[in-house]
């Protein structure tokens, strides 16, 4: 009896617990970039495969982390992965419509495990790039997203205060045209 009723405590909690990351999910996917991209056209997101990882050398290199800089993980969409598999961007061919990347970003931790070792520690923002050629003809194809979070208050916004802010990171990558404005290529593993 006694342990039905521990196991019914522990039914409810786990309830409510489901219920309360669903509803902070749904909040944080009713975001709009200024550019008119809903976070929620990413919804799966933190399922999709690593593409690689990266580390600025130096914290000028990170959308929102201070000194000591920050860690990366990039991710791409199936529509993604399969065109890295199919050796596009590499070979020239443009990324088709429908893929989509993401770069999540944490501040740099320091930690000293077995050997000293950089890990993720606070988790920042998470930028996207989504190919859609009709709707943004004006950036080669390629719409921009930023949306960034505050851990003090467990809240999150969308990066911009208006749709332009998008030239300023299609600008950037300009410099890698050649791979269809992708900087990350998908490594061996
Ligand atoms: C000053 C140059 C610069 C600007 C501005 C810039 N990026 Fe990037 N971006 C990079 C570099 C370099 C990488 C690859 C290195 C890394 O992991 O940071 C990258 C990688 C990415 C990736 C992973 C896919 C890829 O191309 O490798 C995404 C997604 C991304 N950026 C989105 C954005 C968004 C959204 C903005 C604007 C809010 C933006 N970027 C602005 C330089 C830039």
């Amino acid at each position: 009896m006694k342990a039905r009723h521990i196991v019914s405590i522990l039914t409810a909690s786990a309830t409510v617990c489901v219920i309360g990351i669903a509803l902070a999910a749904e909040d944080r996917f009713t975001l709009k970039s200024p550019n008119g991209i809903s976070f929620s056209e990413f919804r799966d997101y933190a399922a999709w495969p690593v593409v690689a990882s990266s580390m600025p050398d130096d914290a000028g290199g990170c959308g929102s982390s201070p000194p000591p800089g920050c860690i990366k993980a990039i991710i791409g969409n199936p529509v993604m992965i399969k065109t890295y598999n199919d050796n596009i961007p590499a070979n020239g061919q443009p990324v088709p419509d429908g893929a989509a990347l993401a770069k999540i970003e944490w501040r740099r931790k320091h930690e000293v495990s077995a050997y000293p070792v950089s890990v993720p520690g606070t988790f920042m923002e998470v930028a996207f790039m989504l190919k859609d050629s009709k709707r943004f003809p004006d950036t080669n194809g390629w719409g921009y997203a930023t949306f960034r979070y505050d851990a003090a208050s467990d809240t999150w916004k969308a990066f911009g205060d208006n749709p332009e802010f998008a030239n300023t990171c299609h600008g950037c990558h300009t410099l890698v045209k050649a791979s269809d404005y992708t900087f990350t290529p998908y490594p061996k593993r």
